[in-house]
């Protein structure tokens, strides 16, 4: 049983795998003092290590010996049924509570930080603007590292964003948008290069998929992502099809990586078996090399030790929190990271939207008329049953759909709280709430198709070209 560490660390607790750890270096000490054979030794010291990594992983702190994680295990032990029920990796989002998954509880168990009132105050007194609603509202919550981009750029020292997308369908839907409409605000802000990778080789790995097939909805998918607004002189987006193969900085970089992680660290991390394909168990490293700038010559000049940002979403952290890890041994500096919490499915925050259930989701191809009739049939709303009930009781805006779309596409504060305040005092009835939702959008959509009409097949060339951007190094 100890001799397979790695096949259910996911589902044990902190605590459960401290124990693990403290038995297993208890092992290596006694078969150290038994004088065992030298390969039994290395075997148990390996495993020992690979269980420190993974508790590393799981709880965000070293392992040290005697001091269990007292607070995680009290927040695991003090749960009910239902609060313990929430999954993230990238690729489940799953949980039985209506209001979605609970943050402030997986900053704890990844070990990353929260983005607080001290941070953005900080962020608004450097770029000297008001920060981004996604910041203000908590859709973006939880960092790793910030403080230190942060002091380089108050100090005139560059850095760079690093973003991504796995094309995996010609669909994309509005939640897609959320990493890509904040990265081009901070680009914006910060005036810094943009790297973006498109995952066609883990969609070919992963899903039901042509080479070919996962290299065109790259290119489609291109075009979605530009007609964000990136500026083609600061942005460089890649195929990893194409661009691995093209660059020796990028593939060096990715065998550095393949070096330095076990595949029982990915094996701990990602929940990989022994039945997975070679292509999953090593294409982590190719998604941790564009974190590091020697991966782009051609725009870094040869630099190595320009500090990467990462814009994502919380379920790609397992990625780096790998990087992290390997990072200072192979010499360069660990990214920092934003990560931002999950869109929502129509049907109810339990998931995220699903590109492949259509009905969960606002698709950036959706008439005016789609918009119109999904929301009204399937957002799931706070409300009452009826309306008697409604107006005495109120509406629950921590449930609703429709309200929590709005927190992240309305612009206006004020008028956000003033939707808040009438749904729950019950003056605003659900249909009324979700026709400000269906207005909001429906420009918003339209506004993205008649920027995607202007992105012809050259200018996605441009992007896609690995070439110098508009900056010195
Ligand atoms: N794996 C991501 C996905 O499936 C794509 C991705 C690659 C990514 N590199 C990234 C996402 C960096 C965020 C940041 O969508």
């Amino acid at each position: 049983m100890a001799d397979s560490p790695n096949c259910d660390l996911k589902s044990l607790s902190p605590l459960q795998l401290f124990e693990r750890v403290t038995e297993q270096g208890e092992k290596v000490r006694a078969l150290k003092a038994g004088k065992a054979p030298k390969d039994e030794i290395d075997a148990a010291v390996r495993m020992l290590l690979s269980l420190k990594l993974s508790y590393k992983t799981t709880t965000g702190q070293d392992y040290q010996a005697g001091l269990p994680p007292t607070d995680l295990a009290l927040i695991n032990n003090g749960t009910t049924k239902e609060e313990d029920d929430d999954f993230v990796d990238p690729w489940t989002v799953q949980t039985s509570n209506a209001k979605g998954v609970d943050y402030d509880k997986l900053i704890v168990r990844f070990g990353s930080a929260k983005i607080d009132t001290d941070l953005i105050n900080r962020i608004e007194r450097a770029i000297g603007q008001k920060p981004h609603r996604f910041l203000r509202r908590g859709i973006f919550f939880s960092h790793r590292d910030m403080d230190q981009i942060l002091h380089a750029y108050e100090n005139k020292k560059s850095f760079y964003l690093y973003t991504g997308r796995g094309p995996s369908s010609q669909a994309m839907h509005v939640g897609h948008l959320i990493p890509f409409i904040f990265t081009k605000w901070l680009q914006e802000v910060f005036d810094v290069p943009l790297v973006i990778q498109l995952t066609d080789d883990e969609k070919y790995l992963w899903k039901d998929l042509t080479t070919e097939k996962a290299y065109e909805y790259a290119k489609e998918n291109a075009k979605d992502i530009i007609a964000c607004g990136f500026d083609v002189n600061k942005t460089f987006i890649f195929s990893d099809l194409d661009y691995l193969g093209s660059s020796m900085g990028f593939y060096k970089n990715i065998v550095k990586v393949q070096k330095h992680v076990t595949f029982n660290q990915v094996k701990g991390i990602f929940g990989f078996t022994d039945s997975d394909c070679i292509g999953k168990i090593s294409f982590p490293a190719i998604q941790a090399a564009p974190s590091f700038s020697s991966s782009f010559p051609q725009i870094f000049n040869g630099k190595e030790d320009l500090q990467c940002l990462i814009p994502c979403a919380i379920d790609q952290d397992p990625y780096f929190r790998m990087t992290r890890d390997v990072a200072p041994r192979i010499g360069y500096p660990k990214p920092a990271l934003l990560h931002s919490v999950f869109f929502p499915a129509l049907q109810g925050a339990q998931t995220k939207m699903s590109a492949s259930d259509p009905n969960s989701s606002i698709f950036l191809t959706d008439t005016p008329k789609q918009i119109k009739t999904k929301i009204n049939k399937h957002a799931f709303s706070g409300g009452r049953d009826t309306i008697e009930e409604h107006r005495k009781y109120g509406g629950n805006c921590d449930v609703d759909v429709s309200f929590m779309y709005l927190t992240f596409f309305l612009e206006d504060d004020d008028r956000l709280e003033q939707l808040k305040q009438a749904y729950t005092s019950g003056e605003l009835l659900t249909g009324e709430l979700k026709k400000v939702l269906i207005e909001t959008l429906q420009p918003m959509i339209a506004a993205h198709q008649e920027r995607r009409k202007q992105v012809t097949d050259e200018v996605v060339k441009q992007f896609m070209t690995p070439r110098k951007l508009a900056f010195e190094f």
